[in-house]
C-alpha cells in the first residue's frame, strides 16, 4: 500500500538574489513500512524536499505538485490541517536534537506533553507512556532518566530522546533529516539502527535523508538520489548498489569506503554542485560529468527506466553497466575520449 506519494513536486524561493530553484519535478512513492534513502550532496534539495512534505516551508516559498498522504492532499491544506498530522501522523527528526527539545523541562515531561497533545489521556498515563518511549529507544533506566534535563544527556542519547520523541504518537511516516552527522561513526549506526528497529515496530515508514550513501546500504529499502533540486536516479537498494545507472551515483559510490577493500582510494567527484540560482543548460551534472557529450548540455535529460523500478536521468545509462567501466569513469577521467 502506498502511503506517500509525491507527484511533480517543485519548490522555488523568491530571493533578493532571484528565483532558487531547490527543487525541480521531484516525485517518489513510499509504502507503509518501508525505509527510503535520500541521497545527495549538500545543496541538492533533500532538506527541501522534507520540509515541503512536513509543511514546514517557509513563506517565500511557492510549491507545485502534489503529495498525497494515504490519499490526503498536503500542497495548500491549511496550516492547521498540517499541525495536526505533524507529531501525530508525521514525525520530523532534525540534525540537532535541541531543535525539538527544550532545555528547560525534563525530558520525560516533554515526551508526555507531545503524547497528550495528540491524545485524550492523563498526565500519569502520559508519564508511562513517556517511561516506555525512551525504553523502546535504548536508554538505560528509562524511569530516572525521564525526570532529568536535556542538557543531562549525552549527545547520543539526546538523539534517542528525539527518536522517542517522533515514535511516541505511533506516526506513519518519520522523517530524518541527517540526524547523525554531528556524532561519531559508531553512534551514528547505532542511532540509524534504533531508528529504524523503532520505525518497524511501530509499523512507521522512514525517509532518512543523508549525504553519504554507504549509510542508507544496510537500512533503505529504496534509494533516490537527489542532484540539483531533482532526481537522477533512484532504486531498489541492492539494485543501486550492484547497477548504478547515472555518473553521479558511481561517483558517490566511488566515495563510500568498502571495507572488504582497506586501503583503497576514495575518489571524490571533482568540482561542487550547482547553485540552484544558477542552472546549467541541460544535465545540471553535465559539468562535472566524465562522460558528458554535447547533447547533454541541450536539454535535460528525462527520468528514463533502466530496469524494473530503476529509473535513470542519464542518456547514456546503459553504457555503466560493466562493473569495471562503473568503477573507473572517475578514475580515468574519460571526459577527453568521451567528447
Ligand atoms: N528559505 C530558503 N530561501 C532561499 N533558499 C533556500 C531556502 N531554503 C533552502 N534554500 C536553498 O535551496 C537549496 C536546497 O537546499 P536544501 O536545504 O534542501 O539542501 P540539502 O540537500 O538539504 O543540503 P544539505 O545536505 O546541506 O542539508 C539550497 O541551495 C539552499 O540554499
Ligand atoms: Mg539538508
Amino acid at each position: 500500500m502506498t502511503l506517500l506519494e509525491v507527484d511533480g513536486l517543485s519548490v522555488d524561493f523568491h530571493t533578493e538574489d532571484g528565483l532558487v530553484r531547490a527543487v525541480r519535478e521531484v516525485s517518489l512513492s513510499l509504502g507503509a513500512g518501508e525505509v527510503l534513502g535520500v541521497v545527495g550532496e549538500s545543496g541538492c534539495g533533500k532538506s527541501v524536499t522534507a520540509q515541503a512534505v512536513m509543511g514546514l516551508l517557509p513563506r517565500n516559498a511557492t510549491v507545485r505538485g502534489s503529495i498525497l498522504l494515504d490519499g490526503t492532499e498536503l500542497v495548500g491544506g491549511g496550516a492547521d490541517d498540517l499541525r495536526k498530522l505533524r507529531g501525530s501522523r508525521l514525525a520530523m527528526i532534525f540534525q540537532d536534537p535541541m531543535t525539538s527539545l527544550n532545555p528547560v523541562y525534563p525530558v520525560g515531561w516533554q515526551l508526555a506533553e507531545a503524547y497528550r497533545a495528540h491524545n485524550k489521556a492523563r498526565r500519569r498515563e502520559a508519564n508511562r507512556k513517556a517511561v516506555e518511549a525512551l525504553e523502546r529507544v535504548g536508554i538505560p533506566e528509562p524511569g530516572r532518566r525521564a525526570r532529568q534535563y536535556p542538557h543531562e544527556f549525552s549527545g547520543g542519547m539526546r538523539q534517542r530522546a528525539m527518536i522517542a520523541m517522533a515514535i511516541i504518537n505511533g506516526p506513519e511516516l518519520i522523517i530524518a533529516d541527517e540526524p547523525t552527522t554531528a556524532l561519531d561513526v559508531t553512534v551514528q549506526a547505532q542511532i540509524l539502527e534504533t531508528l529504524t528497529e523503532a520505525a518497524t515496530e511501530a509499523g512507521a515508514a522512514v525517509m532518512m535523508i543523508t549525504h553519504d550513501l554507504g549509510v542508507v546500504a544496510g537500512m533503505a529499502n529504496r534509494v533516490l538520489v537527489m542532484y540539483g533540486g531533482t532526481v537522477v536516479e533512484s532504486a531498489g537498494v541492492d539494485e543501486l548498489f550492484a547497477h548504478p545507472r547515472m555518473p553521479y551515483t558511481v561517483g558517490l559510490l566511488g566515495s563510500v569506503p568498502n571495507p572488504e577493500q582497506v586501503g583503497q582510494r576514495l575518489t571524490p567527484i571533482a568540482g561542487a554542485p550547482p547553485s540552484p540560482l544558477h542552472l546549467p543548460p541541460g544535465c545540471s551534472f553535465g559539468p562535472r560529468c566524465p562522460l558528458v557529450q554535447d547533447r547533454c548540455r541541450e536539454d535535460e535529460p528525462e527520468l528514463a527506466a533502466a530496469a524494473k523500478g530503476h529509473l535513470t536521468r542519464c542518456v547514456r545509462w546503459s553504457e555503466l553497466s560493466g562493473d569495471e567501466l562503473a568503477g573507473r569513469i572517475f578514475d580515468r577521467q574519460l571526459t577527453e575520449e568521451a567528447s
